[in-house]
């Protein structure tokens, strides 16, 4: 097993210990936590373009698209109920988060999974057997909620437990299982969908009771966090257990530090109004800012509407679900690829590349769907060449987000957020993001519709302002303990305004300028 800690750390702290393979066996397990987003995502945008399903549930929908008679591909898709069916799961996801909060501060990260996966359970459940369409939107507010419980603790637990040299390698893999998961749903639909009879939905929606299963029983055999014992009171406890993780004995130095953290923490009546004093700027900022930007990538057009946008540039209904299969295999192969260059690379390098990488294939995708849809939508017969162009441009696009954005979007605010303020950001970041995700899941038929081929131009307009953003104010995290991550904003040409040197016990004498090794602490 490589060791880790041979360098310090900006703050001049080197833990040791090693790369065990129970802390590898334990994070793959937390990960699989991703799986039921993942499959929710994969599995809704399927599962609403199959003619049985729409005929049961919303015929009037179904009974629109069989009239439509308009050329205008761009307007053809649009419709709102259908949409809100979707994204109702998103602000539930919201409001369970906030309450997952609590549950994850005061009771541990686990029992937040353990909530995560059984509240899921019961949707997939309720989805399944589902009769009418009020089952459908109990059963998605249940998932929702199973969602929000998982998003908030599944990222914190990942960074709390891993070594600080691999903590990027092992957070991804949240974003690995989220991607495995959109697969499996693609791949699950394209079969599903074929079940004479009409009622493949019914394994789409109940399947989902397959990665619930998951992510309970691994809640219930994992072990907890030092850093959620030490908060919890149980000291010694925690100290057994960070030597079992590092496989070591020397575990005191980091020990100190949690338990110092912890300390601090205590002091923090309010965690909400806390988060808003001066010194939390840069990570509030953060929680925010991240996962806003994450969905104005506008990758979820693809997640969601991959099958209605391929039949728009002429697939027919088989080869558009096999493409939006083809994307979802891309997405897991660059996930992997983050994996290996997170703490090699930098999150820095990796959000600049990709965000450049977007950007090009989105202007690429918005010049050829215009070039051949015009303004009025009417492409008149398009070649197949040129189809699997558009196909390839989504493909490079997809992997730039996979490889920079859609991990980083959970990696880093996880990994920013000093412990007395950690569930509480990590919450913001989790509502920021669904509630971006509803927004634009809500309005992107919408905004096809009147912006056209300009859509693409609207999000490539986003992914230059994220990336101005990150070039000038993320600092790189890569290879730095969690609880020494103060240093980075001292460190910083514009958070340093908000950090006062004594804001941190432990970092009284943080020295400016010392030659790109970070402040030392004293
Ligand atoms: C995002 C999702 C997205 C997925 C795609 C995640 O990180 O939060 O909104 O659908 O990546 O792989």
């Amino acid at each position: 097993m490589p060791a880790v800690g041979m360098g310090p750390g900006p703050g001049g702290k080197a833990y040791p210990g090693n790369l065990t393979l129970y802390v590898t066996v334990t994070c793959m397990v937390a990960a699989m936590g991703g799986l039921i987003f993942g499959y929710d995502i994969g599995i809704s945008g399927g599962v609403t373009s199959m003619d049985s399903f729409l005929k049961k549930f919303f015929p009037s929908v179904y009974r629109k698209e069989q009239e439509d008679s308009s050329t205008n591909q761009y307007c053809k898709f649009d419709s709102q109920t259908l949409t809100m069916f979707t994204s109702s799961l998103y602000l539930a996801a919201l409001i369970s988060s906030i309450v997952a909060s609590t549950v994850t501060r005061t009771f541990g990260r686990k029992l937040s999974m353990l909530f995560g996966g059984v509240l899921f359970c019961a949707g997939a459940l309720i989805n399944g057997f589902a009769q009418a369409v009020w089952m459908l939107i109990l059963g998605r507010i249940l998932l929702g909620f199973g969602i929000g419980f998982a998003n908030q603790s599944v990222p914190l637990y990942l960074s709390e437990m891993a070594p600080y040299k691999y903590r990027g390698a092992l957070n991804i893999g949240f974003q690995l299982s989220i991607t495995i998961g959109i697969l499996v749903a693609n791949v699950l639909n394209y079969f599903f969908a074929k079940i004479k009879g009409g009622w493949g939905w019914r394994l789409s929606l109940g399947g989902a009771v397959v990665p619930a299963l998951i992510i309970t029983i691994g809640a219930l055999v994992l072990p907890e966090t030092p850093n959620s014992m030490i908060e919890r009171g149980k000291t010694e406890e925690a100290k057994n257990k960070l030597k079992r993780i590092r496989g070591i004995d020397n575990v005191d130095e980091e020990f100190d530090d949690l338990v110092a953290a912890s300390d601090e923490s205590k002091m923090v009546e309010h965690p909400w109004s806390n988060l808003l004093r001066r010194k939390y700027r840069p990570q509030l900022t953060m929680a925010i800012l991240i996962p806003c930007f994450q969905q104005l990538t506008g990758i979820n057009v693809i997640m969601f509407y991959a099958p209605v946008l391929f039949k728009t540039i002429g697939f027919g209904g088989d080869a558009s679900l096999m493409s939006a299969v083809i994307t979802g295999i891309v997405n897991v192969a660059a996930t992997a690829v983050s994996i290996y260059g997170v703490d090699k690379w930098g999150r820095r390098f990796l959000f600049l590349e990709g965000g450049t990488q977007m950007l090009i294939c989105q202007i690429a995708v918005a010049a050829c769907i215009g070039a051949k849809f015009g303004i009025q939508g009417e492409p008149g017969n398009l070649p197949k060449w040129y189809a699997i162009v558009v196909v390839l441009f989504i493909c490079i696009y997809v992997a730039g987000f996979a490889w920079s954005w859609g991990p980083l979007g959970w990696l880093v605010p996880s990994e920013i957020f000093p412990l007395e303020i950690r569930s509480a950001a990590q919450s913001i970041n989790v509502s920021m993001n669904m509630i971006f995700t509803f927004i634009i899941a809500q309005i992107f038929l919408t905004l096809l519709c009147h912006l056209k081929f300009g859509l693409f131009i609207f999000f490539a307009f986003w992914v230059v302002v994220m990336t101005i953003f990150i070039f000038f104010f993320l600092p790189e995290t890569k290879n730095i303990p969690i609880e020494e991550m103060v240093v980075i904003w001292k460190k910083h040409w514009f958070w340093s305004r908000f950090i006062a040197d004594d804001d941190y016990p432990g970092h009284r004498a943080v020295e400016m300028g010392n030659g790109g090794n970070g402040p030392k602490s004293v």
